[in-house]
């Protein structure tokens, strides 16, 4: 195919529809703040502090950092790469991709393995997105700094545990989270998730400058954070922890279930794919890192352990909100930061479907966004139930919701990487993996090695070390 026909195939609409497969952002910087909106999100500031927290700190950290570095970056590039050249949904993408370059079929699975993920990660991550909302109304209802006493502790943990208890409330969160998606997709590319990442991502920035600059000048404990983060430990590294930050790198980066495919797709041609995906992966980082020093600080400055898992930012945060000056004011500014993050990465895994079904639907973008919105909400309800009513429905060891969030991070995801990264640094010809790379230098050399060698093994060590103890 010669370069102008290539290019043609590349700009003409997808099959069935192709309004929204065409409409790209309207810059460089739209793409950028949806990418960084899609990444930052739960995974940095719920997540991530939790998980240095239980896996030990600074050793975990460094695991974590060279994860991003050496395959999380690399297959970042690859999907954008993959979304740009192909068009259209994921699947789309890499059926077309695959067929023009003369490659198997079955690659498209990449693009299925997306939609069942998007499925399994929204359900979940809704209702825990619910729960930022609800803490925002605790908050906002001086509920947080009512538990102000000796008994803070104590009432914060069983303000949660009540919120767990009560199906109707996290509904209720979910609910919220699930039509406020919908509704931004439904607006399309341009109009919909580029108008609101374009508020929401500023917004962010400048309120987590502000939690680190209040935990820096108020708690006196930054210096002890910093080292928390930042100096390792290797005698508390775990091959559980190897596997847990792997995994994490791909979550945080929403890598592996293509959703980074779909916003690559709008991407205009000419501009500029490596670059703009050191700065979402760096970016993406920072806020991890900025998050940990904003909250371990208030942490420590009231004694309490960083080791708390998924309550840390639910159950020892709102301990410490209660204690300090203007903890009320705080803490609304917290969960709404919490809020805003969540949703800007709801949005980018909803499109993905959202996107395939407007291919192969007669129902349109809105349509479309409703019912997959719609069956996302109800798989949802089995989230829910895992923290009441159904908490004792146990399948290897794991409740729904903890079910979920093992199979996509620990599993899914990294699979999706690896077919991702195997595609683009093998089947996809050099030819055009270079055209979308925008030149052939020392850069995309290594890119394709890391492709090619780094990532496939590292994935597969990881994978396997993990299914053989499992096993045990
Ligand atoms: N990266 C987001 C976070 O850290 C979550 C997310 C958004 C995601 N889109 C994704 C995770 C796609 C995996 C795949 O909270």
């Amino acid at each position: 195919m010669t370069h102008s026909a290539t290019l043609a195939a590349r700009t003409a609409p997808p099959a069935a529809t192709g309004l929204a497969a065409t409409q790209t952002w309207s810059s460089r910087l739209g793409f950028i703040l949806a990418a960084v909106g899609s990444a930052v999100g739960l995974g940095n500031i719920w997540k991530f502090p939790y998980i240095v927290g239980e896996y030990g700190g600074g050793a975990f950290v460094l695991v974590y950092l060279i994860c991003v570095a050496a395959i999380g970056l690399p297959v970042l590039i690859a999907e954008i790469v993959i979304g740009r050249r192909g068009g259209g949904s994921p699947i789309h993408a890499m059926r077309t991709l695959a067929q023009r370059e003369g490659n198997s079929r079955a690659w498209s699975l990449v693009g299925w393995i997306g939609i069942v993920c998007a499925f399994l990660i929204l359900s979940f991550y809704s209702v825990v997105a619910g729960w930022s909302l609800l803490y925002l109304g605790f908050a906002a209802g001086g509920e947080i700094t009512a538990s102000a006493g000796v008994d803070a502790a104590d009432k914060m943990a069983s303000l949660f545990t009540r919120l767990l208890a009560d199906p109707g409330r996290l509904i209720a969160g979910h609910t919220l989270i699930m039509a406020a998606t919908i509704f931004v997709v439904m607006r399309g590319v341009r109009g919909g998730l580029e108008s609101a990442v374009r508020i929401m991502v500023p917004g962010l920035f400048a309120i987590l400058i502000g939690l680190v600059i209040f935990a820096a000048a108020t708690t006196g404990e930054f210096a002890r954070a910093a080292a928390f983060l930042f100096r390792p430990n290797f005698s508390a590294l775990t091959l559980d922890a190897v596997l847990v930050a792997l995994g994490h790198a791909f979550f945080t980066l929403s890598i592996g279930m293509t959703a980074m495919m779909a916003y690559g797709a709008h991407l205009k041609r000419g501009d500029d794919v490596p670059s703009a995906a050191l700065a979402i992966a760096g970016l993406d980082t920072v806020v991890a890192l900025l998050a940990g020093l904003a909250i371990f600080p208030i942490v420590f400055s009231q004694g309490l352990e960083p080791s708390a898992g998924p309550g840390l930012v639910f159950v020892t945060l709102p301990i410490a909100f209660s204690q300090i000056a203007y903890g009320g004011v705080i803490a609304c500014v917290f969960f709404l930061f919490l809020g805003i993050a969540a949703l800007s990465s709801t949005i980018s895994v909803l499109e993905p479907v959202v996107e395939y079904m407007e291919e192969h639907t007669p129902f349109g973008r809105a349509g479309s966004a409703c019912i997959a919105g719609g069956a996302i909400w109800i798989l949802g309800l089995g989230s829910v139930f895992a923290f009441n009513i159904g908490a004792d429905v146990k399948l290897f060891g794991m409740n729904f919701f903890d079910l979920l969030d093992y199979v996509t991070a620990n599993i899914l995801l990294p699979v999706g990487g690896m077919l991702v990264a195997l595609y683009a640094g093998r089947a996809l010809s050099e030819k055009a993996a270079r055209e979308e790379f925008g030149g052939g230098g020392l850069a995309f050399h290594a890119w394709r090695f890391m492709l090619r060698y780094v990532a496939p093994a590292g994935i597969g060590a990881v994978l396997v070390t993990n299914l053989i103890q499992s096993a045990h």
